[in-house]
């Protein structure tokens, strides 16, 4: 009888710069304050990347820890998945940038354009190709270097974002453990919500709308909140109900990192207790694709993933995009 192929992790890292900028320097930059940031985010402070660091430098160190992890060497990966909005150019993709710093010769390479969903539109597609036994070994990223983007004078979108890379490599199993199943949805009708205004190939920069400060980030927050919410609080449910598990298997959950007070809403709706669910938004903030498996890493170097034991990452952003995974350690 042939055995069904199964989709493991075998080995996760990450990376943030080091420098870290609190709460408290925003404070001297834009009229906001320690206290608002905390109490409407959850952030205290965020990483944020050197003048001529490029997202491949930190998806590089992020991709050498699961390497490392995973003991396979980089020849033998076979389909870098990168996910980033922020990539070194906009061409040729950051993944083919860092196959080349990995020196990883023999992988496909391809970036995912999904926001902070990339790392979870990722891994299913990994897991999809690795199901049919196309690929063994595949390095999936989540990357960004959102300050590159921010306009650091607007309170409205500065304070949330940070920079930072997370990685996994997911390999072929038989054993019965592994991805579970991945769900992915998206909604482009409100793609206006949340945005770089200019710069892509319908709106090249230009120096008028450079000084109109179009190609920073321009969000809706609230509207953005309420969906996100909505989005995940549903893609949690589908997963759970796909994979044929109930809320109370699940022993971890992994949600994006946009706000506290997004994730204790997830939490509520889906009545987990919130020591059930994985929160370092007060040291990152918001790092969009790098956020989950930033997250992930994190949580499986503690030790919180037991042999058996179930989490589900859940991630919604820029696009709309949203979507879950649920897996078997
Ligand atoms: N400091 C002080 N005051 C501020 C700040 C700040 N940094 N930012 C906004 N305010 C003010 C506003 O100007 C507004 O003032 P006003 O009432 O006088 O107009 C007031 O605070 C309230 O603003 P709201 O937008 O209603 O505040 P809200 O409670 O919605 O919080 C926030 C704003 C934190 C942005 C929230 O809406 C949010 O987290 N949204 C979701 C963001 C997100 O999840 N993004 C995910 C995707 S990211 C990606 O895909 C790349």
């Amino acid at each position: 009888m042939i055995k069904k192929i199964n989709t493991f992790i075998s080995g996760t890292g990450s990376f943030a710069p080091p420098r870290v900028l609190t709460n408290l320097d925003l404070e001297k930059m834009v009229d906001t304050s320690d206290e608002w940031i905390t109490a409407r985010t959850g952030i205290k402070e965020r990483r944020i990347a050197e003048d001529g660091t490029a997202p491949s430098d930190l998806a590089l160190k992020a991709s050498k820890q699961a390497l490392e992890e995973a003991q396979i060497t980089p020849d033998q990966i076979d389909l870098i998945l990168l996910g980033t909005v922020t990539p070194d150019y906009i061409l040729p993709s950051t993944a083919c940038i860092l196959q080349d710093k990995l020196k990883a010769k023999n992988a496909a390479v391809l970036d995912i354009v999904a926001a902070c969903s990339g790392f979870i539109y990722g891994l299913s597609i990994a897991s999809a190709f690795i199901s049919i036994g196309q690929y063994k070994n595949i390095l999936v990223i989540g990357v960004e270097t959102l300050s590159k983007i921010v306009n650091w004078e607007d309170r409205n979108t500065c304070v949330i974002f940070g920079d930072g890379a997370g990685a996994a490599v997911v390999s072929a199993t038989t054993e019965d453990k592994g991805v579970l199943g991945t769900f992915l949805s998206g909604d482009g009708s409100l793609a206006n919500l949340l945005h770089v205004p200019i710069g892509g190939a319908k709106l090249p920069l230009t120096k008028e709308n450079i000084e109109l400060n179009e190609h920073f980030i321009h969000m809706e927050g609230s509207d953005v909140f309420k969906s996100a919410v909505r989005t995940m609080v549903n893609a949690t449910e589908h997963i759970i109900q796909k994979v044929g598990i109930t809320p109370e298997d699940v022993d971890l959950l992994i949600p994006h990192q946009a706000n506290i007070r997004i994730i204790e809403a997830l939490a509520k709706r889906l009545k987990l207790p919130m020591n059930k669910v994985y929160v370092n938004i007060d040291r990152y903030g918001n790092t969009s694709a790098a956020s989950v498996p930033i997250a992930l890493d994190e949580a499986r170097r503690k030790g919180m993933m037991k042999e058996g034991s179930i989490s589900v990452l859940v991630a919604f952003g820029a696009g709309f995009t949203w979507g879950s995974a649920a897996i078997k350690w």
